[in-house]
């Protein structure tokens, strides 16, 4: 209790809230595809149970099929969550012996999942490729690099084709999350890796389904080695129960809409918008820009005059993100309009772009 109470002297403690009727500049729904029907609706509700005893199905395994082809691997497993897949990958495929070595921005999913693990792990710089080697040549048994595609908090990209490069002169396997760069990069949202052509070089990388695709669940595509390794080893894909069976059709309805291509490219106009409006240079496609002020009570000040303007936005504190990183997460949609934007962009006078 007095780790809440240190919390709340320090201006950090999260409490629950909720926005209604405002214009949405927070949610991970980029495409708009959150509030969207589909025919996901007459399917039975429960999935009765964990995928190695009630809750599996030819819904379930049919999908796991729709996402290798669509996403360009080999094999799918689908988790309830990217909370969980990362956890599950994490805790159960390095072993002891072996090294993790991961970006110092890694989702909190990524990491507590390490921690569960009993491979040793060291962090490297954020997007800092010499000190991504000079961690690598310390590293012993067999290496994993934990990466994202988009970082979820500090909105830039991993130089990934370096980071193939350094991880085949040290024979280490990539991991991607691409919770954030699936659905916002390449073709139909095939993510960042198919969008630079090496998907091959990735051993693993996850698709969530709750941000671009407005649906739930997240996916690990990989080898059918692995696959089969994580449906025996990773307890949260087997003591849990599965989706619900509508879920399965709503993300293949999705990932199969003819506009999401279309939505894509408004999406990327937005972005590219606001970042003119704001004077900003930067990777014009990335949905995620953190602005940060000089001190906390600023921010708060700034963040509640832009509630009170009917803009949803929430500001973000350590530990969420690094210290330096403290800001106000923006999030950019298709469906955000030129006008919102404008006007938007008008009132973030006196916050800074937090660029690595
Ligand atoms: C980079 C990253 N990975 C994984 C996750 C977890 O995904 P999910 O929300 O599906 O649990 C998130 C969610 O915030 C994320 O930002």
């Amino acid at each position: 209790m007095d780790k809440l109470v240190k919390r709340e002297n320090e201006g950090t403690l999260r409490s629950l809230s909720f926005c209604s009727g405002m214009i949405d500049f927070f949610s991970n729904d980029y495409l708009g595809y959150a509030s969207l029907a589909t025919s996901a609706c007459d399917l039975q509700f429960s999935s009765t149970g964990s995928r190695l005893i009630s809750g599996n199905s030819s819904t379930a395994e049919e999908c796991e099929r729709f996402l290798a082809n669509r996403f360009v691997s080999s094999a799918a497993l689908i988790f309830n969550s990217g909370y969980d897949a990362n956890l599950g990958f994490f805790s159960s495929v390095p072993q002891k012996g072996d090294t993790v070595v991961y970006d110092a921005y890694v989702h909190a999913s990524i990491r507590d999942g390490i921690r569960l693990s009993f491979a040793s792990a060291f962090s490297f710089k954020h997007n800092d490729l010499e000190d991504l080697r000079l961690k690598l040549s310390r590293a012993t048994g067999t290496i994993y690099i934990a990466v994202e595609g988009i970082y979820s908090m500090s909105g830039d990209q991993a130089p990934l084709l370096e980071i193939v490069r350094l991880a085949k002169e040290y024979g280490a396997y990539i991991y991607l999350d691409e919770a954030h760069s699936a659905g916002v990069m390449g073709v139909n949202g095939a993510g960042l890796a198919v969008e630079l052509g090496i998907a091959d070089e990735i051993y693993a990388r996850l698709v969530t389904f709750g941000k671009a695709f407005g649906a739930h669940g997240a996916c690990i595509l990989s080898n059918e080695n692995t696959r089969n390794y994580l449906i025996n080893f990773a307890h949260s894909f087997i003591y849990t129960t599965a989706l619900p069976p509508e879920q399965y059709v709503r993300i293949m309805d999705i990932l199969r809409d003819a506009d999401l291509e279309m939505r894509r490219k408004s999406l990327h106009k937005n972005c590219q918008l606001l970042n003119e409006k704001l004077s900003i240079i930067r990777d014009g496609n990335s949905p995620i820009l953190m602005l940060g002020t000089e001190n906390r009570e600023e921010l708060r000040r700034i963040s509640s005059l832009l509630n009170s303007a009917k803009f949803a936005v929430k500001p973000i504190f350590h530990p969420t993100v690094p210290m330096e990183c403290e800001g106000i997460r923006v999030s950019m949609h298709a469906f955000n309009t030129a006008d919102e934007i404008d006007s938007f962009a008008s009132q973030l006078k006196g916050l800074r772009p937090i660029q690595s």
